[in-house]
């Protein structure tokens, strides 16, 4: 019996890797895509996540537009990583299809309370506006869920947008505040795995070597994002953080954590948006999430390209 899931994401060329892993695997039924401004805003998110289900031939995914802002505050966005579309790097054509009417935090408490308890893993991929935005409207929607895998947060790698604060969390830290309070089972793929899976010219390679369009269209991607990572690093490749979230639905034995209690900072202007993480159990905090922090980057990428592989 596939896993039902449903993705809130704001792609993103790491968004795009792990929607089109997820639509490439059998064992997971996409029941819809809602999107988040994030990365860019959310026009351009939307319209990206409906290109990568065109890219994929899955038209049957359905694509809900969620929240356009942060619940407080400005928008921040990442146009200097992911370029001004969101998705530079392939030249994927215009969508046909359109965006669904129904508002993506609409969506996603409607398709929760309609299956069964316990059935729904909500994977989250952006800023967590439309997820606490549905936690508040719909309070019985966080237990209901069998559990949300987020890619957020850090702690041994401190942040990548401040120097403590990882971009998820940091663009809407009242959003994520709210979802670690929640009471919902959460795993948060952090960037201290992230940092892990490093997008090396020869991994790359392999997704190229495919010779299929989604393979082709995602050395592109890839190829693209890397820029700002590299020059900001140094390393050997970029960190791929998104689709560690859909590896760890489809292989959780590719990663290594702990459950701790993780809590967010929101009113510090040094440090807002900061994932403060008992990694040690200093505090008696209860433990909220279980929090990864290594994972097999070679089983990792094989997995990838393995599913990639499938799509046309
Ligand atoms: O910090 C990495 C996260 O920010 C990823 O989800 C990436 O897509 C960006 O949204
Ligand atoms: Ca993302």
């Amino acid at each position: 019996m596939p896993q039902s899931v449903i993705f809130d994401t704001d792609p993103g060329q790491d968004d795009a890797v792990a929607i089109l892993t997820a639509l490439a695997s059998p064992e997971l039924d996409v029941l819809g895509i809602v999107t988040v401004a994030g990365n860019i805003p959310l026009s351009l998110t939307t319209r990206n996540a409906l290109r990568l289900v065109e890219l994929a031939g899955r038209l049957d995914v359905p694509v809900h537009p969620g929240c356009d802002r942060p619940l407080r505050g400005p928008l921040v966005t990442a146009e200097h990583v992911h370029g001004a579309t969101g998705l530079d790097g392939p030249d994927l054509p215009e969508p046909n299809a359109g965006p669904q009417a129904l508002h993506g935090v609409d969506f996603l408490i409607e398709t929760v309370r309609a299956n069964p308890p316990g059935t729904i893993r909500l994977l989250a991929l952006g800023p967590l506006t439309n997820v606490a935005l549905a936690f508040s409207k719909a309070p019985d929607v966080a237990a209901r869920l069998q559990d949300i895998v987020l890619m957020g947060g850090a702690y041994f790698e401190v942040g990548n947008i401040t120097p403590t604060a990882e971009f998820n969390l940091y663009v809407d830290p009242e959003a994520a505040a709210i979802v670690f309070a929640s009471g919902a089972r959460i795993t948060v793929l952090p960037l201290d795995v992230t940092h892990q899976m490093r997008s090396t010219k020869a991994r790359i390679a392999a997704f190229s070597a495919l010779g299929n369009r989604s393979g082709t269209a995602v050395a592109a991607m890839l190829s693209f994002s890397e820029g700002f990572d590299l020059t900001k690093y140094g390393w050997d490749g970029a960190p791929l953080h998104d689709p560690c979230v859909t590896a760890f639905v489809l292989k959780p034995e590719l990663f290594d954590g702990r459950s701790v209690n993780v809590e967010i900072e929101t009113g510090s202007r040094l440090t807002r948006g900061m994932s403060v993480a008992d990694f040690w159990g200093v505090t008696d905090r209860p433990k909220n999430a279980f929090w990864v922090r290594s994972g097999d980057a070679d089983g990792f990428y094989e997995l990838l390209v393995d599913r990639i592989g499938r799509l046309p």
